[in-house]
């Protein structure tokens, strides 16, 4: 039976890899106590003392607007983590799936990026993001980087659980209107995940549900699928709600990658966050 090492295994995904790759694969997954990926030695002898397959990094430093604050842990975990995990990786003849961002693009394309476009970050999270990339690139061949966008699942923190809490306890909210981009379902992003790891096809993969929204038609979708009525939703720009980090207005991608490669595709995001709900 094939090993796989999970990082950030308490993290939204992290949480998911494990439960579901469990069923196929021997799963270790080890959360920030266990295993932090900063420390480049530890790394390293634990990933020697486990001889895993597979490793996939599912930790990384995701709040946005933290980040601009917090710039040396921005790059200390999402940039030389994501190293450290490429030089155990090679060590040890491993392969490693790392999860990227839709937010290494600036969004002033006008259709959905391409693994060919050329990244271009607005923020310290989304540059600490495409620098995890290109060390990974530049260190260990064996590499599936998986880009995914607006993330959200059971467990952990995400834009539909805000929401759910938000609607409780309010009867009007603002959401923005003018950033597109496409919700991605946690377990897709895992079954794609699945299905790249048989294959020897390394690379970078565009992996979003597909379509495209605003945050606010998003919220829209959330609020129809829960059954709530109450609540008045108003549209705010990204001017005004005036956050630390600059986010792209339009980062949908096309899974490109995954059609040359397998003609592969997933599921809409509106059918996706249907299954969620259901
Ligand atoms: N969420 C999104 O909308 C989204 C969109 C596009 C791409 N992604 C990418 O998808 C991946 C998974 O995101 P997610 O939503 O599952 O994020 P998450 O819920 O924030 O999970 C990340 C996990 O990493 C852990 N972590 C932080 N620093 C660490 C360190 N130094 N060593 C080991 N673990 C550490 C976190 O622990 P603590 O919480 O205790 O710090 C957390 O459990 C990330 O690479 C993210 O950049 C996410």
């Amino acid at each position: 039976m094939k090993k796989i090492l999970v990082t950030g295994s308490k993290g939204q995904l992290g949480v998911d890899l494990v439960n579901i790759l469990s069923n196929e694969y021997y799963v270790i997954g080890l959360d920030k106590e266990k295993l932090d990926i900063t420390n480049l030695d530890y790394v390293v002898n634990i990933v020697k003392a486990i001889k895993p397959h597979i490793i996939i990094n599912s930790a990384a430093y995701t709040n946005v607007d933290e980040c601009e604050k917090n710039i040396d842990l921005s790059y200390k975990i999402n940039g030389l983590g994501a190293r450290n995990l490429a030089i155990a990786s090679l060590e040890n003849n491993s392969r490693l799936v790392h999860i990227s961002t839709d937010f290494v693009f600036d969004g002033q394309k006008n259709e959905p990026y391409i693994e060919f476009d050329i990244p271009n970050p607005l923020s310290i999270y989304g540059k600490s993001k495409l620098l995890g990339e290109e060390f990974i690139k530049q260190i260990n061949p064996k590499h599936y980087i998986l880009r995914t966008s607006w993330l959200y699942g059971e467990n952990g923190n995400n834009f539909v659980k805000t929401l759910l809490k938000l609607g409780k306890e309010n009867k009007t909210l603002k959401i923005v209107n003018d950033q597109i981009g496409t919700p991605t379902y946690t377990k897709d992003l895992v079954n794609t995940i699945n299905m790249i790891i048989k294959t020897d096809a390394y690379g970078t993969y565009h992996t979003s549900n597909e379509g495209e929204c605003t945050w606010f038609e998003f919220a829209r979708k959330i609020f129809e699928l829960a059954n709530i009525t109450d609540i008045e939703i108003l549209t705010i720009t990204t001017e005004e709600l005036n956050r630390p980090a600059k986010r792209p207005k339009y980062s949908v991608m096309k899974n490109y990658m995954l059609k040359l490669n397998f003609n592969y595709t997933l599921k809409s995001w509106d059918k996706s966050l249907k299954k969620y709900f259901s």
